[in-house]
């Protein structure tokens, strides 16, 4: 039988502030076009250090603000969550090369992609700026390039698996 469900991970440092978002504008878009059921959204980071946590209480303001509520709850990724995932999309080069480490065979390395080559604003710049240490201004800044991502990467997956 045909895969009919579509696995996709968003993964940043920390999972409280750029890759839980993503989720949850991802989610959001998935709900609105009927695809809740066909895609499956996660995110995670490559450190532990908030493991259990809430997303970031300023990133949450944001995002609520944008009309995003931010449901998850932190996780590290793990190499054997690999196996099960089909897109796994890094926020940023340092966590790509984290994740290239822990990518474990050349096809689970081929799952990566960074999540700004999706970005038609990005200019060569492939990294979403960590907002954790900077101002509200840098929290604004990930939500609208996350914003206008999500539907890209959303209209690659159509262009890949027609289930959706
Ligand atoms: P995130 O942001 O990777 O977008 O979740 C960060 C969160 C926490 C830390 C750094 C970045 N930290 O150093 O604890």
């Amino acid at each position: 039988m045909e895969k009919s469900i579509v696995s996709v991970s968003f993964v940043c440092l920390g999972n409280i502030c750029r890759s839980p978002l993503a989720q949850g504008v991802f989610e959001d878009l998935l709900e609105r076009e009927g695809l809740l059921e066909k895609v499956m959204v996660s995110s995670a980071g490559v450190g532990n250090w908030h493991v259990g946590a809430e997303p970031d209480a300023r990133m949450q303001k944001t995002a609520k603000a944008r009309g995003i509520v931010m449901r998850s709850r932190a996780q590290q990724i793990q190499a054997s969550d690999f196996r099960q995932l089909d897109l796994v999309l890094a926020m940023d080069q340092s966590n790509m090369d984290a994740l290239m480490h822990t990518a474990r065979t050349d096809a689970e390395r081929e799952k990566l992609k960074m999540f700004r080559s999706f970005d038609p604003e990005a200019n060569g710049d492939l990294d979403v700026p960590d907002p954790y240490y900077g101002g509200d201004k840098g929290f604004d800044l990930v939500f609208n390039i996350v914003h206008r991502t999500c539907p890209k990467i959303l209209q690659y997956l159509r262009q890949h698996y027609s289930f959706l």
